[in-house]
């Protein structure tokens, strides 16, 4: 939607980005924690950008975006949407691994706002699906819970968001998938997918 980039200027705009994230030390202790910061991959001209929240130890090591165990339960639901991890663009909120996995506080979500704010600016994704509280309240500007936000489309500048539970949670709280599964269906239909 709106004036998209020819795909070579995302792929090059994208990797100045990277560059700059992987030299942030604006938050000094994440910038001193991290093995190195994970900026997000895939498809640069993907219709759907997966937002998630930060990196967990796994993604911290090998600098890829949900590699660990909720990385591939979203490999999953991905599936389950006839999409593939080449078909999609999969971010996170914050760009650093928090120690023990804590959540972001606000000074970190600050810090890294204007870094998602310009990722999702080049690749302008139809839709965005945000993985979990953090990412929705960060990308809404909201504190409405999960509960209240799901089912439902919002909108962040050209794209339609849509709130889901995050893979880790529900690895926790497998009741939720039911409601997880009902709001990917929405989305297939939306998007003419089902
Ligand atoms: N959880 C997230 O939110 N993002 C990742 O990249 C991995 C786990």
């Amino acid at each position: 939607p709106g004036t998209s980039l020819p795909i070579a200027e995302r792929e090059n705009q994208l990797a100045n980005l990277a560059s700059v994230v992987a030299g942030c030390t604006k938050c000094t202790l994440l910038a001193k924690c991290r093995t190195q910061t994970v900026f997000g991959e895939g498809n640069p001209a993907a219709r759907f950008a997966f937002f998630g929240e930060a990196p967990g130890a796994d993604e911290d090591r090998l600098g890829r975006p949900f590699i660990g165990r909720a990385g591939q339960l979203l490999d999953k639901m991905v599936q389950a949407c006839k999409l593939q991890r080449e078909d999609i663009y999969l971010l996170n909120t914050v760009k650093c691994r928090p120690p023990e996995n804590r959540n972001p506080d606000p000074t970190e979500l600050a810090n890294c706002r204007e870094y998602f704010e310009q990722q999702l600016q080049i690749l302008r994704p139809e839709y965005i699906v945000c993985l979990g509280a953090v990412s929705a309240h960060s990308l809404l500007k909201t504190k409405l819970s999960i509960g209240r936000l799901r089912q439902r489309f919002h909108q962040y500048h050209e794209s339609k968001v849509l709130v889901i539970y995050h893979p880790a949670y529900l690895l926790r709280n497998p009741d939720a998938k039911k409601a997880a599964w009902a709001d990917l269906q929405m989305l297939m239909r939306d998007a003419g997918l089902a």
